[in-house]
């Protein structure tokens, strides 16, 4: 036994969870899935598992995403940035749910299932409806060889590497990076970006994992704001676009791990119900990083403010406005929109993190959880 756990502090390398350690990896593995794919120089952007499949792609007329749990997160960013730049209409559907309700799907469809194991019962049932009504699948998978990927017509594998943390963290920025990258070359195929926007974006993309190096700056600070809400009931986390799926993120791994119960919302919609809920007891935490809706979120803020809430704000770098209001800030650098989910996630790793190790979870195996789901 003393030789097992001697084992798994090696695997651990170095550090007190794997969760930790897979968060830490994030520039290594969101360089890895970006790795012989993007050539920012020549504006390109190359996917060799999806290329038989550029021609359908340029003439689609909807693209629909199947998946469950944090993978779904991450299909809510890829609808976001697929219709942004590739101008494709993205539906999003758990697959739970995709399966059960006669969905309506041709041959012209592309549906795309996203799953770390690559075996969970739910979105396989769902690619299966989704084949018989003749509709191309492309998997976004991270497990090599599973079973998604076999029952996909193609895809796009993660390579983010083995994710032991039971809390999916390194899996997630590497299945955004790889809806990036598909956005970016629906765009491409479709005509619908510019090369010079490419080369601009690729450029930006490719300087992803250094970036994500840089939030880990925050970490200390984060832990110190952990220490001051470890013991709250309630947590809600709110952003606008393509940070609203990054606050459903946030919320889900502070319930999994530290069994706190949290919520994410679209920023705006909190005055239609959440806000009942605000008080000093209740934290909520804002991405309100520098982008199109910026000045909106800010006005979010201070209606919570005004109704005696503490703030944490994921902000960008050197923000002062912000930081006036909020009880906490924690800085990313800045970046164009289409990237602040991949940075603005890992803060909200971090803060999880740290409030269930305050807490005593035990983060790597949270209960009732499990890593892969192969029932319905
Ligand atoms: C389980 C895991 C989650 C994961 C979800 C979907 O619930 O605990 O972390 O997001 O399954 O799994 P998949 O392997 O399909 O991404």
């Amino acid at each position: 036994q003393k030789l097992e756990l001697q084992l798994e502090m090696l695997e651990k390398g170095g550090y007190d969870h794997f969760m930790l350690k897979e968060i830490y990896e994030q520039p290594r593995s969101v360089g890895d899935c970006l790795r012989g794919r993007i050539y920012p120089d020549r504006g390109l952007v190359q996917l060799g598992g999806i290329k038989e499949y550029a021609e359908k792609l340029k003439n689609i007329d909807r693209i629909i995403i199947v998946a469950c749990g944090t993978s779904w997160h991450a299909g809510l960013v890829g609808e976001y940035l697929i219709e942004e730049y590739a101008r494709v209409p993205v539906e999003v559907e758990y697959a739970s749910e995709f399966r059960y309700r006669n969905p309506i799907i041709t041959e012209k469809d592309v549906v795309i299932a996203i799953s770390q194991s690559g075996e969970t019962a739910d979105t396989m049932a769902a690619i299966e409806l989704a084949k018989e009504r003749g509709a191309t699948i492309f998997g976004i998978c991270n497990v090599v060889g599973a079973s998604i990927p076999r029952l996909s017509h193609a895809g796009v594998y993660t390579h983010a590497g083995p994710e032991i943390g039971v809390a999916s963290t390194k899996a997630f920025t590497a299945q955004v990076t790889a809806l990036t990258m598909l956005a970016f070359y629906t765009a491409q195929q479709r005509g619908a970006i510019t090369e010079s926007k490419l080369i601009e974006y690729l450029t930006e993309l490719n300087n992803i994992p250094a970036l994500i190096q840089k939030t880990f700056a925050a970490n200390d600070h984060i832990k110190t704001i952990s220490e001051e809400y470890k013991d709250a009931s309630n947590c809600l986390f709110l952003g606008r676009g393509s940070s609203f799926p990054v606050a459903l993120e946030g919320a889900l791994k502070l319930k999994e791990i530290s069994y706190i119960h949290a919520e994410g919302y679209p920023a705006a919609e909190m005055k239609h119900g959440p806000i009942a809920l605000i008080d000093a007891d209740m934290p909520v935490v804002f991405i309100a990083t520098q982008n199109s809706s910026y000045e909106k979120v800010i006005s979010n803020i201070q209606e919570v403010k005004a109704r005696g809430g503490r703030v944490i704000a994921i902000v960008t770098e050197g923000d002062t406005i912000v930081r006036d209001m909020a009880e906490h800030t924690i800085e990313i650098p800045e970046v164009s929109e289409a990237f602040v989910p991949l940075l603005a996630t890992i803060p909200l790793q971090l803060l999880s993190y740290h409030i269930a190790v305050l807490r005593g979870c035990n983060v790597d195996q949270p209960r009732n959880l499990a890593k892969s789901v192969t029932v319905e």
